[in-house]
């Protein structure tokens, strides 16, 4: 049996705003959490391409087990959900 409960998303309360930036488009995200919650929240999915047919390939663990979510981070290639989001960060699709 699943039990509705209320939504209590309007008591989050969130660590500051700041801009990073992903493949030239500026999005915001809150200082602290992981670029992967980032980047889903901004609707961005598709983060790199898989290596033998190309389909695209978005996190799926969230918690740095697939490797799904690789993307290059000021030039270094990391898991999104292993980095937290600062401000300005310079966030590629691989
Ligand atoms: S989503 Fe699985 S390692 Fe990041």
């Amino acid at each position: 049996m699943i039990r509705l409960v209320p939504n209590h998303a309007d008591r989050i309360r969130r660590t500051a705003e700041v801009t990073f930036h992903f493949d030239g488009t500026t999005l915001p995200g809150c200082e602290g959490e992981t670029l992967i919650a980032a980047l889903m929240r901004a609707g961005v999915l598709h983060l790199r391409n898989a290596p033998h047919d190309g389909a695209p390939r978005g996190g799926f663990c969230a918690m740095g087990l697939c490797q799904e979510c690789m993307v290059r981070v000021d030039g270094q290639v990391v898991e999104a959900c292993r980095v937290t989001v600062t401000p300005g960060l310079q966030v590629a699709r691989l």
